[in-house]
């Protein structure tokens, strides 16, 4: 049986551009709204500690105008897990950050990160919030996640994303096998980060994966086809992508 595959749409570029000039265009929750219309499965936003796009006033207006879930990405510190805490969103992704960075990069050290982590995913899931891990595809982070007791992971797709040639096969087999080990270790399993209309597909069609988290390219996209178009284009590759691997 086909598990069927969620697309989160990530807002946060919306809000980059709308920053690089201040006022209130373009409007990210304007975005999150088309993107439900087009298809999303869920929105995605990222507060960063330096509110670089994304603001509070942001999750804010989300947390009451979406329909769809919405999942906080979060770095685990008190004033994020605050702010969770007061909105209670569907979901929350705990992700590294680092203040220098441009995007994330690199996954959660979950296993390094153990002592640090555990009451950050104790909290949120103690208040019904769905918590899901950022890690690199690789099992000792998986391993963690488990002990940790996050439900659900989300592997970087970025090295694989980034890779060309026979790089990016090699890139591809580690999140394909880390996929397989989420299964074994029953974690709900999703993806993100970097993927393109290029790049989706192979992602897409393995099974077990539930959900992908898409920001960069489908915002660029849309200054060329519009977000609506987008995201629908980017819906059907992940379904054909799916259902080419069913038959
Ligand atoms: N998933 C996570 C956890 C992320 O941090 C990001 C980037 O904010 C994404 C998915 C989306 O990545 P991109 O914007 O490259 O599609």
């Amino acid at each position: 049986m086909t598990i069927q595959l969620r697309l989160g749409v990530n807002i946060d570029h919306v809000a980059t551009i709308r920053n690089a000039r201040g006022g209130g265009h373009p409007d990210p929750v304007e975005a999150a709204k088309l993107a439900e219309k087009a298809g999303a499965d869920g929105i995605t936003a990222h507060l960063r500690e330096d509110r670089r796009h994304i603001s509070d006033g942001d999750i804010d207006r989300l947390m009451s105008s979406l329909k769809v879930p919405l999942n906080l990405e979060m770095a685990a510190t008190e004033e994020m897990l605050d702010i969770a805490l007061r909105h209670k969103p569907h979901a929350a992704c705990i992700v590294p950050e680092k203040r220098e960075e441009r995007t994330t990069e690199g996954g959660l050290d979950a296993a390094g990160g153990m002592d640090h982590l555990a009451p950050y995913v104790k909290a949120l899931a103690d208040a019904g919030i769905r918590v899901s891990l950022f890690i690199e595809p690789e099992r000792r982070q998986l391993e963690a996640a488990k002990s940790l007791g996050a439900p659900v992971v989300e592997l970087h797709t970025g090295a694989y994303c980034d890779a060309t040639g026979e790089e990016r096969e090699l890139q591809f087999r580690r999140i394909a096998d880390a996929v397989q080990v989420t299964g074994e270790l029953g974690l709900e399993c999703h993806a993100g980060h970097g993927l393109t209309f290029d790049t989706v597909g192979p992602v897409a069609a393995l099974d077990n994966v539930r959900e992908l988290n898409i920001g960069h390219f489908l915002i660029g996209e849309a200054i060329f086809s519009g977000l609506d178009s987008a995201i629908k284009r980017m819906r059907s590759l992940m379904d054909q992508a799916r259902s080419e691997q069913s038959a």
